[in-house]
C-alpha cells in the first residue's frame, strides 16, 4: 500500500534528498544553466536528486528526457511535472472567468477534463489550476481565472474543475493532480492591485474566501498553493493558521502545499523574515510543503534542520505527502507514463475538443442587451461591416495563460461572420484602430466601410495579455479611444451590435446606454471566432449569466450583489438624501450578478412549498413552473437565494444558495424543485460556528439577482 512504501522510501532518505524533494524549480531556467552566466546546473541537480518538481517542461519526449535524468539520483525517484493549464492545453476554452458565466457544471467539468486529457498526454502531471480565489474587484487582473464574485457559485464550479482534472481517481492516464489556488485571501488585494495587503475580518474570511477551497478540498483536490499576499499582516507562505490550523487540521487535507513563485523568499522583502533562511524556517514550519522557484529550501532548509532551528518532522511530513502523491500518479511504476508520443500526437489533435470548444464558448457569452430584438442577425442581410480592434483578432479570442497558442488554426470573427452569412451577403472589416487605440486615424475608413452598410458589428475590449497575473488596471473603461469608435458609428448614425471581449467586467457607459445588442464574449478561446458568430446569428440561444456585477462606474468597485443590509438603505421610493448612496451615481450596477438575456423568454409561475415552517432537522422543498414562453428553444439558469433578515450577524441582503440550467422548446414547462435544509439557512455566527438561528428566511427565485420573480417566506422553529 502506498503509505508503506512511502515509509520505505523515506526510511532511506538522506536529509539533503528529503529537502530535494520539497525543491520546484522552472523549466525556463535550464536556460541559465552552465556558461549562461548563472551558475546553476539544473540538469545536474536533477541527477543529484536535489530537485523535487519541475514546473513549464511540456511534451512527451521533453518529460521523457528530462524524468530519464531523475532516475539516474540515486533513489530513482521521479519528478512530477507541474504547468498552467489553466483553460486548456492545445485546445483553448473561455478564460475561466467567461466559462463560469456559462453555470453550467458539466461542460466545465468536460474542459477541465478535454484539457487534462491533452496535458496527461504531454507528460504534465499536474495543473496550478482552478484558482478558486473569489474576485469581487474587477480592477483585479486575475478575476479573469476564477469563477467571478459569488461564494456559492465559485465552490461548485471550483469542485466540477477538480472533477475534471483528476477525473474520478488519480492515477488515471487521463487525470492531471488540480490545484486549488491561491490559498487564501489573494482575491481581496487592496485597491484591486496584484500582489497587494489583504486585510479582512475573520468572518469575511469564513464566510466569503474559504468555502471554494473547502470544496475543492471535499472534491479530493490533490494540492494548494499558497499566495503571494499578506493576510491581516501574515504572509499566506508563512500563515500556519491556514495551512496547518484550517487546511491540514481541521479541513484534515492528506495532499501537499505548493508556494506560489517565488512567494517564500517574498517574505524577506514583505518585512516578515530576516534572509532566506529565516524565510524557508517560517515557511516549512507554517505548512509550505514545496518551495517553487525561491530554492530556499534548497539552499537552507538542511542545515535548519541540523541546526535545530527546523524540527525535521515538519521535513518528513512535507516529504511524505509530496511522495504520497508520486506513488498515486503511478509514477513509481512506470514514470514515463505520461509522456507517451503516440498518445499525445492523438489527444492534440482530436477534433471533439475543438467541437466542444465551440459549443462550451457559446454557453458561456452573455447577452446583456437585445432592445428591438435586435439580434439574432438575419443571415440574408445585403451587407454586414465587422468593424473594431478585434473583429479580426485570433490571439486574443484565446485569453492569458496559453500554453501552446492555436492563432493559426482559428477563425477570427470576421472569418466566422462571412462562413455565417448566407451566399447573397457581402462581409466587409475594417479594424478602425488596433486595441490600445490610441489614434483615430483608422476612424474614417471604419466609417466609410460602415455607411454602406445594412449591418454592423463592432468588436472592441480588451488584448489578451490586459487581463491575468499582474494585469491589474486602474481604469477599465473600454482601453484607448475605442468607446469614441461606437460614438463615432452613432454619430453616422450607425446603431453597432457590440461584441465586448475581455477577461474582466469592464465599464463601457456610452456602448450600454446607446447601443441595441451587446453580447459580451470574454476571451473565448480555440473556437471563439465561430461561437460568436453562432449566437450573433441565432444557431445558439444565448443562456449565459454574469458571474460578477458589472459595475456603472470606477467608485462603485468594489460591488457586488452580496452586500451587507446598512442603518441607512436607499428608500424603495428613491430617496437617498442622508442613506447609503453616492451624491453622483446610483448604487444599482451596469448589469447586476446573475444578469443574461436569451432570444426567448422564461415565465416563472405557480411557486408552492412543502411547508412554511421547518423544524432544525426538516426540509422545505420549494418547487416552481418554468416556461418557455417565447417562440425559440432556450436554456434559463434559474436561480435561488436566500435572505435570513434578522440575525446574531447582520447577513447579506441577498445569497445565492442553488441554482439549475434548464432546456425548454417554445411554450414547454418544466417544475423546478430547490430543497432547503438547515444548511441552507446556516452562516458563521460571530465565534466562527456554523449554524442557523431560529425565524423566518425569505427565499427568492429568478432570473437573476435584480429579477426576482417569485418570493416567500419560512420559518426556522427553535431546537
Ligand atoms: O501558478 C502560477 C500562479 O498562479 C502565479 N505565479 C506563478 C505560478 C506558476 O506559474
Amino acid at each position: 500500500d502506498v503509505s508503506q512504501r512511502v515509509e520505505a522510501l523515506l526510511r532511506q532518505m538522506t536529509l539533503d534528498e528529503k529537502v530535494g524533494q520539497l525543491n520546484q524549480l522552472s523549466g525556463k531556467d535550464f536556460s541559465t544553466g552552465p556558461g549562461s552566466g548563472k551558475v546553476r546546473d539544473i540538469e545536474r541537480d536533477i541527477r543529484d536528486g536535489r530537485i523535487g518538481s519541475m514546473l513549464n517542461i511540456r511534451g512527451a519526449a521533453e518529460t521523457r528526457r528530462v524524468q530519464a535524468l531523475a532516475l539516474q539520483s540515486r533513489l530513482h525517484i521521479p519528478l512530477l511535472f507541474g504547468l498552467d493549464v489553466i483553460h486548456g492545453y492545445r485546445t483553448v476554452f473561455p478564460v475561466p472567468l467567461g466559462e463560469a458565466a456559462s453555470w453550467d457544471l458539466d461542460a466545465i467539468e468536460e474542459s477541465a477534463r478535454i484539457a487534462a486529457r491533452e496535458a496527461s498526454a504531454a507528460g504534465v502531471h499536474w495543473t496550478f489550476a482552478p484558482m478558486v480565489d473569489i474576485g469581487r474587484d474587477p480592477r483585479w487582473g486575475r478575476v479573469m481565472e476564477g469563477a467571478g464574485e459569488d461564494t456559492y457559485l465559485g465552490s461548485r464550479i471550483a469542485a466540477a474543475r477538480v472533477r475534471g482534472f483528476q477525473g474520478t481517481k488519480l492515477g488515471g492516464l487521463e487525470s492531471v493532480m488540480a490545484t486549488a489556488k491561491h490559498f487564501a485571501g489573494y482575491g481581496a488585494a487592496l485597491a484591486g492591485r496584484d500582489y497587494n495587503a489583504v486585510d479582512m475580518s475573520e468572518h469575511q474570511l469564513y464566510e466569503t474566501y474559504l468555502p471554494p477551497f473547502k470544496a475543492a478540498a471535499d472534491a479530493g483536490v490533490a494540492t494548494f498553493m499558497n499566495s503571494f499576499n499578506t493576510l491581516n499582516g501574515i504572509p499566506a507562505t508563512g500563515n500556519a493558521m491556514l495551512q496547518r490550523d484550517i487546511l491540514k487540521g481541521r479541513w484534515g487535507f492528506k495532499g501537499f502545499v505548493v508556494s506560489d513563485w517565488g512567494s517564500v523568499r517574498e517574505m524577506v522583502v514583505h518585512g516578515y523574515a530576516n534572509d532566506l533562511p529565516d524565510a524557508a524556517a517560517k515557511a516549512i514550519t507554517a505548512g509550505s510543503d514545496m518551495d517553487m522557484e525561491s530554492s530556499a529550501y534548497a539552499s537552507s532548509l538542511a542545515n535548519l534542520v541540523r541546526s535545530g532551528r527546523v524540527d525535521v518532522k515538519f521535513v518528513d511530513d512535507a516529504v511524505r505527502r509530496v511522495l504520497t502523491k508520486k506513488f498515486e500518479l503511478g509514477l513509481f511504476d512506470d514514470p514515463y507514463r505520461f509522456s507517451d508520443p503516440a498518445r499525445e500526437k492523438a489527444a492534440l489533435a482530436d477534433p471533439r475538443h475543438r467541437a466542444a470548444a465551440r459549443r462550451i464558448a457559446a454557453e458561456s457569452m452573455v447577452l446583456l442587451k437585445n432592445d428591438g430584438g435586435a439580434l439574432p442577425l438575419r443571415k440574408d442581410a445585403r451587407s454586414i461591416a465587422v468593424i473594431g480592434p478585434l473583429a479580426d483578432a485570433r490571439r486574443d479570442l484565446e485569453g492569458g495563460w496559453i500554453v501552446d497558442s492555436n492563432a493559426a488554426t482559428m477563425a477570427s470573427l470576421v472569418d466566422a461572420v462571412r462562413t455565417h452569412a448566407g451566399p447573397g451577403t457581402r462581409v466587409a472589416y475594417a479594424a478602425g484602430c488596433d486595441v490600445a487605440c490610441r489614434g483615430t486615424d483608422g476612424f474614417a475608413a471604419a466609417l466609410d466601410l460602415a455607411r454602406a452598410a445594412d449591418v454592423v458589428v463592432l468588436a472592441v475590449g480588451e488584448s489578451w495579455d490586459m487581463s491575468g497575473e499582474a494585469k491589474s488596471r486602474a481604469d477599465i473603461g473600454l482601453p484607448g479611444r475605442q468607446a469614441e469608435l461606437f460614438d463615432a458609428l452613432k454619430a453616422i448614425g450607425k446603431t453597432p451590435v457590440v461584441v465586448i471581449m475581455a477577461g474582466r467586467p469592464l465599464i463601457f457607459e456610452n456602448v450600454a446606454q446607446g447601443a441595441n445588442a451587446i453580447l459580451y464574449a470574454w476571451h473565448p478561446g480555440s473556437e471563439g471566432g465561430n461561437a460568436i458568430a453562432d449566437v450573433l446569428f441565432g444557431d445558439v440561444n444565448p443562456s449565459a449569466k454574469l458571474p460578477m456585477t458589472f459595475p456603472r462606474n470606477m467608485g462603485q468597485i468594489p460591488i457586488g450583489y452580496q452586500q451587507y443590509q446598512t442603518g441607512r438603505p436607499v428608500l424603495d421610493n428613491g430617496n437617498s438624501v442622508y442613506r447609503s448612496a453616492y451624491i453622483d451615481s446610483p448604487n444599482t450596477p451596469r448589469y447586476a450578478f446573475g444578469h443574461g438575456l436569451s432570444y426567448t423568454t422564461f415565465a416563472y409561475g405557480d411557486l408552492r412549498l412543502s411547508s412554511t415552517r421547518m423544524t432544525p432537522d426538516g426540509k422545505i422543498t420549494l418547487q416552481f413552473t418554468l416556461t418557455n414562453s417565447g417562440r425559440v428553444a432556450g436554456a434559463e439558469v434559474v436561480q435561488f437565494y436566500l435572505r435570513d433578515p434578522v440575525a446574531s450577524v447582520v447577513r447579506p441582503v441577498k445569497e445565492l444558495k442553488g441554482f439549475q440550467r434548464i432546456a425548454l422548446k417554445p411554450g414547454e414547462h418544466r417544475t423546478v424543485s430547490f430543497t432547503v435544509d438547515r444548511d441552507t439557512l446556516s452562516f458563521f455566527d460571530r465565534k466562527l460556528a456554523w449554524g442557523a438561528e431560529p425565524g423566518t428566511f425569505e427565499l427568492m427565485v429568478g432570473s437573476a439577482s435584480d429579477d426576482i420573480r417569485l418570493r416567500q417566506t419560512i420559518e426556522l422553529t427553535g431546537p
